[in-house]
């Protein structure tokens, strides 16, 4: 029986069955209602998280050329947007720095600064949109002059002196106010390190959302054309941390390891091509589990219905249900703000 309280189809076809034509599939879908009635799953509003970007200038709003629809904030006017995240019942927000070129180095020196574009950022969001729930990442790639998450060494990425900074960052955006700390990093030990650093800071309250499985993939080109990071990494790959699209059995022993270490919600990213992954995650686990409708997911569904190729209307909500079939209790996706107003009518 799986955890999320419903038998899944695929397990629940015991019942005899008579064929055709005293069972006709069809009869049940012949009318709206009867289609209402017989419904599995539904999207609401309070599924959704909405990844913003925030940049450190005055323009209210840049648009990210990559992901048309997409702007980077000011401090100022992501307030603003906030507030209608808030208003249209968004739950959560999640805030993506891009850091001026000049305040980037080797060892992401930026990210552990006091009232840095992060904090900034969620005291914007509390102050305009008291009510909505605000998620920071811990990574270190928007603040490194060379890209990666973590810290380089002759080449190679330093593990444990990156969970270091990692926790003074998670402390640092605690203190802020930030709600929920979500490492993206995918080093070792990193999750149970900073659950470790919130409490011994008295953040006790602050929640976890691990990157659980987070894939070394290609589609999260546009975002970091959004955070400015596509510039710094070049043609390097975070195949030594991020985890080898190959795998399944390596995610569950990932999200295992989260778990344990104390995360409260795990992350499977990115979304539509690891659906596999969501569904396994969920029935092995039963814990709150989030799917990252990536950057690179949200670029191709716009770029072909800009076409004319795809029809928005139907390939949003369409892509934003699979997660939910596939056992997903929230998606992360740059939808959100569309998708609310369409669910809300
Ligand atoms: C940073 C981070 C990335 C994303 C979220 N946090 C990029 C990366 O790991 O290179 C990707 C989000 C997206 O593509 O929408 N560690």
């Amino acid at each position: 029986m799986p955890f999320n309280g419903r038998p899944r189809a695929t397990k629940g076809l015991v019942a005899p069955q008579s064929g055709y034509p005293t069972t006709r599939m069809r009869r049940v879908r012949s009318e709206d209602w009867s289609r209402r009635l017989v419904r599995e799953n539904q999207l609401s509003v309070d599924d959704l998280i909405w990844p913003v970007f925030v940049h450190g200038g005055t323009e209210p709003r840049i648009p990210v050329e990559t992901m048309p629809g997409t702007v980077r904030y000011s401090v100022d006017a992501l307030g603003e947007a906030a507030k209608e995240a808030a208003d249209l019942g968004i739950p959560v927000i999640a805030v993506f720095p891009q850091v001026d070129a000049e305040l980037k180095d080797g060892i992401g020196t930026y990210a552990v600064t006091d009232n840095n574009i992060v904090c900034q950022a969620v005291q914007a969001v509390k102050s305009e949109a008291p009510g909505i729930g605000v998620m920071c990442d811990a990574a270190l790639d928007p603040f490194t002059d060379h890209g990666h998450d973590g810290l380089l060494e002759n080449g190679a990425i330093q593990n444990d002196a990156t969970v270091e900074v990692l926790v003074q960052q998670a402390v640092l955006q605690a203190k802020a106010g930030c709600d929920v700390i979500s490492p993206s990093d995918m080093m070792d030990g990193r999750v149970g390190a900073i659950r470790a650093g919130l409490d011994a800071a008295g953040f006790e309250h602050v929640m976890i959302m691990s990157y659980a499985a987070k894939y070394a993939s290609g589609f999260y080109g546009p975002f970091r054309d959004a955070v400015g990071s596509a510039s710094t990494l070049g043609t390097a790959s975070k195949s030594t941390y991020q985890m080898d699209p190959a795998n399944t059995d390596e995610a569950i022993r990932e999200v295992a390891l989260d778990i344990a270490e104390g995360a409260d919600m795990v992350m499977v990213k990115p979304g539509m091509p690891y659906l596999d992954i969501l569904r396994r995650v969920k029935d092995a686990f039963g814990v709150p589990t989030f799917a990252y409708q990536v950057s690179g997911e949200y670029a191709m569904l716009k770029a072909a219905a800009d076409n004319g190729w795809l029809d928005m209307d139907r390939v949003m909500p369409e892509s934003l249900m699979a997660f939910k079939r596939a056992g997903a209790d929230g998606i992360l996706t740059y939808f959100a703000i569309e998708m609310a107003k369409r669910l809300r009518g």
